[in-house]
């Protein structure tokens, strides 16, 4: 199968439950773009949103996560034409919420893409990323040729700020749009598109770990994707167990989570506590990493350097702790091996939070080597690190992945080869791997919060098997797993008590925006104009 983009058209996209929405809004948006540059777009690029099933906070550090794109995108209309001067990139979006930009940039000079920090303006940064991740792979023929005039205009349908991936769909499109106009997407691959868009986003200053984008670019319908960083990014497409019958509801608290805005105090420090964690587990380990590294964060290197250096290592850990051995006998080799790591953060990393003085001293650094070593790639600001819990989120997270995998490769069989089943256990215990991954990034990794913690609560009372906040947190959704027959009831249990009592009024379409079913979805795509 060619890696390329596919070039589809409308049906090959949505389900048909939305089917005929979107082609009335593509119809909007194809008429306003020639309204406003009055020529018709070539092309509609378009990046889709996701929910994350399982594996929160551990892309960034190289563990595999298990995503679904959503039919919630960003769709780009675009026209190239080729002129003399410098590139102009005229930018319009639907929503007045982002008002008309422009830039100038010459591709022969990568400082020309430098980003804008004038708020109204803030938004034509994902496009200077995307020419920024996109030089390196542009034939030199095509950077010196790039004038004229690019027209785009965008239409997003994921609600901002939800954690639903606005923003990768954003970097995912603006990169298509680039390699489409000229004329890129019939030499360079998904795989490559997908490694481009993760370090334009680094660009805009969030250390992402690369889970958002890779699922954006490759979504299939009907499917999640199971995404792996090691030995190289891989997006796996895995069909669910009787999907029909259990869903993935989406609930948006309508707390705003910007990802970029509170890097400093969250996202980012989160990655700046595990790299700190790393470099003391790797020191008391004897273990060699090299900084800087593949990932914003090691700890998967740490752990996959200790085994490889200690043959013994493994054998030794599973005769001391017999919750290794358990794990081991219960889910193999893999999972046992992240629970001697937990058992190694337990004995290495003090349980508190540490203060930056305490913790230069654990690591043997001077203040200077200090924020070399951590802090210089990105602003972070706080009293207290608290290494134990972020490393053991970490590594525990990492289990469940693995875990939840195994519940649905095993269950697929069975049900394959006719053997008898019971699919409703499996997914009570996918169900409880979710809430489990609930309760470790409350408590260790510290990202939920109060209404996130509600629609949680509210969901599992009212019938859901599992429910989790998914993407960064801090705000923004939760993910919940429902039996089709107990839809209607957490449905109805949300929106009477969470959505009426706390939010107040709100009209059934923008209700519709905030609880809604997810249909896996088709992945980035680009769609000819005629
Ligand atoms: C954001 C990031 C992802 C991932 C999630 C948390 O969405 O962009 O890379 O780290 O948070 O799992």
């Amino acid at each position: 199968m060619s890696d390329l983009v596919p070039v589809l058209t409308l049906p090959e996209i949505y389900s048909p439950f939305v089917r005929a929405r979107e082609f009335l809004r593509w119809q909007e948006l194809e008429s306003r773009f020639e309204k406003m540059y009055h020529k018709k777009p070539a092309f509609i690029a378009r990046a889709p949103g996701r929910v994350n099933m399982i594996g929160e906070h551990i892309d960034t550090t190289g563990y595999s996560v298990f995503p679904l794109a959503i039919e919630r995108d960003v769709c780009m209309a675009a026209l190239y034409i080729p002129g003399p001067g410098h590139l102009r990139v005229e930018l319009a979006n639907v929503t007045s919420r982002f008002s008309h930009t422009s830039f100038t940039c010459d591709l022969t000079r990568p400082e020309s893409l430098e980003l804008t920090t004038k708020s109204a303006h803030r938004w034509s940064n994902y496009f200077k990323v995307a020419f920024r991740g996109l030089l390196y792979e542009m034939p030199p023929e095509v950077v010196n040729s790039a004038h004229g005039v690019l027209h785009v205009l965008v239409d997003g349908t994921i609600p901002p700020d939800s954690s639903l991936s606005s923003s990768a769909a954003m970097t995912t499109a603006s990169s298509l749009v680039v390699l489409t106009a000229f004329g890129m997407h019939k030499t360079i691959g998904r795989s490559r598109l997908a490694q481009r868009a993760i370090s334009s986003e680094r660009l805009i200053g969030v250390s992402t770990g690369g889970m958002d984008q890779t699922v954006s670019v490759f979504g299939e319908m009907g499917k999640a994707i199971f995404v792996s960083f090691v030995p190289e990014l891989h997006a796996e497409p895995i069909q669910m167990p009787k999907w029909d019958e259990y869903l993935f509801l989406v609930s948006n608290t309508l707390v705003n989570s910007d990802k970029k805005a509170n890097a400093p105090t969250q996202y980012n420090l989160r990655v700046v506590e595990t790299r700190i964690a790393s470099f003391l587990l790797s020191k008391e380990l004897g273990v060699q990493l090299t900084f800087p590294f593949q990932f914003p964060s090691p700890l998967r290197a740490v752990a996959d350097a200790y085994w490889a250096a200690n043959p013994n290592a493994f054998e030794e850990m599973m005769n001391k702790f017999e919750d290794v051995r358990a794990a081991y006998n219960d889910a193999g080799k893999e999972v046992a091996q992240l629970q001697a790591m937990l058992n190694l953060v337990e004995n290495i990393l003090p349980r508190r939070g540490l203060t930056r003085g305490e913790v230069e001293q654990l690591a043997g650094l001077s203040s200077d080597a200090f924020h070399h070593q951590f802090l210089s790639q990105a602003p972070v600001h706080t009293t207290h690190f608290f290494l134990h819990h972020r490393a053991f989120h970490v590594y525990s997270e990492a289990q469940r992945v693995i875990r939840f995998r195994a519940i649905c490769d095993a269950t697929s069989s069975r049900l394959e080869r006719g053997e008898a089943c019971d699919v409703h256990s499996s997914y009570q215990r996918l169900g409880s791997l979710m809430n489990e991954s609930h309760e470790s990034l409350q408590r260790m990794y510290d990202c939920s919060c109060p209404e996130l913690d509600c629609v949680v609560h509210i969901a599992r009372q009212a019938g859901a098997l599992g429910s989790r906040l998914t993407g960064a947190g801090w705000g923004g959704s939760a993910v919940h797993l429902v039996p089709r027959d107990n839809l209607d009831a957490v449905m109805k249990a949300l929106r009477n008590t969470y959505y009426s009592m706390r939010v107040g009024y709100i009209k059934e379409d923008a209700l519709s925006d905030a609880l809604f079913v997810t249909n896996p979805a088709q992945g980035a795509c680009i769609v000819m104009c005629s």
